[in-house]
């Protein structure tokens, strides 16, 4: 599922970017390294990257068995 329409990516993207070790998890590093280092341009996606953050912060286990 696309997550962000403006720098097109996916939950998949995301969930790989959680699993990277080298980026910090906030929503602004997740979205840069998803976005090819892009800003967010309407910013209608971040509450949605906030949240697998949150999650991912939450139950890291989870995604790294997905
Ligand atoms: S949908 Fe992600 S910045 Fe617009």
């Amino acid at each position: 599922m696309y997550v962000c329409l403006c720098n097109p990516f996916t939950d998949k993207d995301v969930a790989n970017v959680l699993r990277d070790a080298s980026v910090r998890k906030t929503t602004a590093h997740v979205y840069k390294a998803c976005a090819g280092g892009q800003k967010p341009c309407c910013g209608s996606c971040l509450c949605v990257i906030k949240d697998m953050v949150a999650h991912h912060q939450n139950q890291p286990d989870m995604l790294a068995a997905e």
